[in-house]
């Protein structure tokens, strides 16, 4: 992880010890370091930028389901990323952070009305369509609003990809996109309305996208896909070709030769002569960010030690929906403890409420700090008020400077809007 080193025994967060982040900002909190961001976003855009053309330069849209705190937005905005939303909550985000309607692009699935008049009235770049109701209604609202809104539509190339089965969305029996007969009906359907522009296609196989060689047939996909469209005169103009790039949790996990991807999208999509759009979520925070922890106790058993944190399922539910392995850490190393196995689970009336099981560390003590590690994308952002847990803050850190870029929430704030009805008071 980048952005996170070790000095003295201390693990530190660029160049501040997170001892003093849990001082400041207690704990269970989400630490976010700025340059590992930054470095993952110019990393992916240089490569890209080396295998094509300038006039052929990606737009990065950062979809910002992985992480939406609208500090981390403003950044990635500064750094001259658009953004890609799924919900009206999350185009309010981005507009706040301060990005432009011309730089969003919308890929919700199932949109409402609200928030395609919403996304209308922003005038984001695109929609990306699922389905021929979504399409109607951008051309209905459009028409309403007196504008023209140009769509891609979302093709399913049924090619497995995703790390685990609740994050593959490219198989025929997933929800999402369309088969190549009913998106060239739909695109010619398009084609005949007065306030939809078709524009192009889009695909998105998963997310921890593992087997990386999949993104290259799912492009080729695309890429027959607009032979098709142009043959019967359609104009493609623009292709959007996903997100899901991997990133380390293990160390087995393989990881994405960011110089044989820009090849691949060089070798299939530069060809096509068309714009070029990429949504990576996880790809530049993930490894940007920690969950900052204490040990509550250690418990033991007959049979284990349950290592108790005071982060929980509600704050990180990675491991316990895709049994995801995130790396434990402690904060301060003591090199003069044994090592221990634990069972490293959380304070939630769950046996679910789990990180990891029988992992190797050296021994803990009531008060020892830990970070869990990559857990910058999908931390935050899935974490719920379970068991009425508030939710945790984040902090984030660029070289010396530190801020709380959301405070810990209150147990007001955890009924706010609740009300007792009259006839029970
Ligand atoms: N584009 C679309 C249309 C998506 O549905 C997603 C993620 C992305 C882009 C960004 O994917 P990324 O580059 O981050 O892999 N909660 C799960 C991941 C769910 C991803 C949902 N869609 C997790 O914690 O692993």
């Amino acid at each position: 992880m980048t952005g996170y080193q070790e000095k003295q025994g201390i693990l530190h967060v660029e160049n501040v010890p997170l001892p003093k982040i849990a001082q400041m900002a207690g704990t269970p909190c989400y630490v976010y370091s700025a340059s590992s961001i930054r470095s993952q976003f110019s990393a992916l855009k240089a490569a890209l930028e080396k295998a094509l053309p300038e006039n052929r330069a990606p737009l990065l849209c950062y979809a910002c389901k992985a992480n939406s705190n609208i500090a981390i937005l403003r950044l990635l905005q500064t750094l001259g990323s658009g953004l890609e939303i799924v919900s009206e909550g999350e185009l309010f985000r981005g507009l706040e952070a301060g990005f432009r309607g011309e730089h969003i692009i919308s890929t919700s699935f199932g949109k409402n009305p609200q928030e395609i008049q919403a996304c209308l009235e922003a005038e984001i770049l695109q929609f990306n369509i699922e389905a021929w109701i979504e399409l109607e209604q951008v051309n209905q609202f459009a028409a309403m609003a007196g504008k023209t809104a140009d769509v891609l539509f979302r093709l399913n190339p049924d090619i497995s990809g995703g790390g685990h089965s609740k994050i593959s969305t490219g198989r025929k029996e997933h929800k999402f996109g369309n088969s190549e007969a009913k998106i060239i009906e739909m695109y010619r359907r398009a084609a005949g309305m007065r306030h939809v522009r078709p524009v192009g296609i889009s695909v998105h196989i998963g997310s921890q996208v593992t087997t990386v060689e999949s993104f290259r047939p799912a492009y080729e996909a695309l890429a027959n896909l607009v032979k098709k469209l142009r043959s019967e005169k359609l104009p493609v103009e623009r292709l959007d070709i996903g997100g899901g790039f991997p990133i380390a949790y293990e160390k087995k996990n393989a990881l994405l030769d960011l110089d044989a991807f820009a090849q691949w999208v060089a070798d299939i999509i530069l060809p096509l002569n068309v714009d070029i759009q990429l949504e990576p979520g996880r790809y530049l925070v993930g490894n940007a960010g920690i969950l900052l922890t204490e040990t509550l106790y250690v418990k033991e058993t007959d049979d284990r030690k349950f290592l108790v944190l005071d982060a929980a399922m509600n704050d990180l539910i990675r491991p316990a929906l895709y049994e995801a392995n995130h790396g434990i850490r402690p904060v301060v190393t003591h090199a003069d403890r044994p090592a221990q196995k634990y069972d490293v689970v959380g304070p939630i009336c769950e046996s679910g409420d789990i990180f990891a099981s029988q992992r190797e560390m050296t021994e803990m003590r009531k008060g020892d700090l830990i970070a869990i590690e990559s857990a910058g994308a999908y931390g935050f952002s899935m974490a719920s008020n379970y068991n009425s847990r508030p939710f945790p803050a984040e902090v984030l850190v660029d070289g010396d400077h530190v801020a709380v870029i959301r405070k810990r929430q209150s147990l007001q704030d955890l009924i706010r809007g609740e009300t007792i009805p009259e006839w029970l008071r």
